[in-house]
């Protein structure tokens, strides 16, 4: 903490001479992220399919079926795979110092080498090709010229649209040297996602996900956030069934083989109550403690659950075994 913070209490008049109440003016922006510049949108060259919404920005209102024919699966199933590319070479350039629309860019080129459209650009006019979300941003960061700083936690979010279909996926990444409360946050969260996932099982309503999320979250004493939610996916980037990471009893959809839905918990340190940055996308922790994603889309099948945004070089049907280095 800065003098200035550790002096001045928080009905006090501000420092900055703003004649406003210390906790009304500058108390809440130490040590926060504050949006950046945004830069122009990354253009697509014209022989990349494009969704429906990318013109227009509204996606055309269509009622896909939650389960899937063979056919979408296997479309599926590609476009997931190179999202998880996209989101595991992006990672990589994670760094002190990069800003995240450095980030976006790396992630723009991965998209477009591989044939893929980034599915949020343009999505109900969503401007950039990923959601880089920083410490208490809890999702939809817009990559801006604020450059990642050393114990900083970053999510990235990366969705494929190819061959007509998406794959939505996302994970932390550490920048330097992080704390121990946020490293053990981020590793909780993952333990979420999976916990989730491992849930998932034919039959079964879909508020088992939650309620198993929610179990882990509140066994760490974390919060789980409410505002949103995991979602049916396929030729449609957000569908039915809607996947709630809390216990909820509305949440009754029963899971069969074929339907294809995201889990994708955002677990906080503190509150789970958000509040949203002006540029009506970011959502922030109400009481700027730190919050983690990690998301998967993932398969119902007979046995379980598929995922079908596996990072690359570790199948995740399949957990390492113990003491192999990969866990
Ligand atoms: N990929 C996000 C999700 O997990 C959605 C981002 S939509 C955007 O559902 F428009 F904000 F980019
Ligand atoms: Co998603
Ligand atoms: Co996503």
């Amino acid at each position: 903490m800065t003098d200035v913070a550790a002096r001045i209490k928080a009905n006090d008049p501000c420092w900055c001479g703003s004649g406003r109440k210390y906790k009304r003016c500058h108390r809440g922006l130490l040590g926060r992220v504050l949006p950046g510049r945004v830069g122009p949108p990354r253009p697509v060259p014209p022989d990349i399919a494009r969704p429906d919404y990318a013109s227009t920005g509204e996606p055309a209102a269509r009622d896909e079926p939650m389960v899937k024919s063979p056919e979408v699966v296997c479309r599926v199933r590609r476009a997931g795979l190179v999202a998880a590319e996209v989101l595991a070479l992006t990672g990589a350039a994670v760094a002190p110092g990069v800003t995240t629309d450095e980030l976006d860019a790396v992630a723009h080129a991965a998209y477009l080498e591989r044939g893929a459209y980034p599915s949020t650009l343009n999505y109900h006019g969503y401007p950039k090709s990923i959601c880089t979300s920083v410490n208490e941003v809890i999702c939809h960061g817009i990559p801006d010229d604020r450059p990642l700083a050393d114990g900083d936690i970053v999510n990235i979010d990366v969705t494929a649209y190819l061959d007509g279909v998406h794959g939505d996926c996302s994970a932390m990444f550490l920048v330097g040297e992080v704390d121990e409360e946020s490293c053990r946050l981020v590793e909780v969260t993952r333990e979420c996602r999976d916990r989730g996932i491992a849930a998932v099982a034919p039959g079964r309503p879909v508020s088992d996900i939650g309620a198993a999320i929610e179990g882990h979250a509140r066994a760490h004493g974390y919060g789980v956030v409410r505002a949103f939610i995991g979602h049916g996916i396929g030729e449609t980037f957000h569908t039915r069934p809607s996947i709630p990471h809390y216990y909820t009893p509305e949440a009754a959809t029963v899971m069969e083989p074929g339907m294809i839905f995201t889990v994708e918990p955002m677990i906080t340190l503190g509150s789970w109550r958000e509040k949203m940055w002006d540029n009506g996308w970011t959502a922030v922790t109400a009481d700027g403690r730190r919050s983690a994603q990690f998301e998967h889309t993932l398969l119902v099948t007979e046995a379980g659950a598929e995922v079908l945004t596996p990072e690359p070089g570790r199948p995740e049907l399949r957990p390492p075994a113990r003491g192999s280095g990969l866990r």
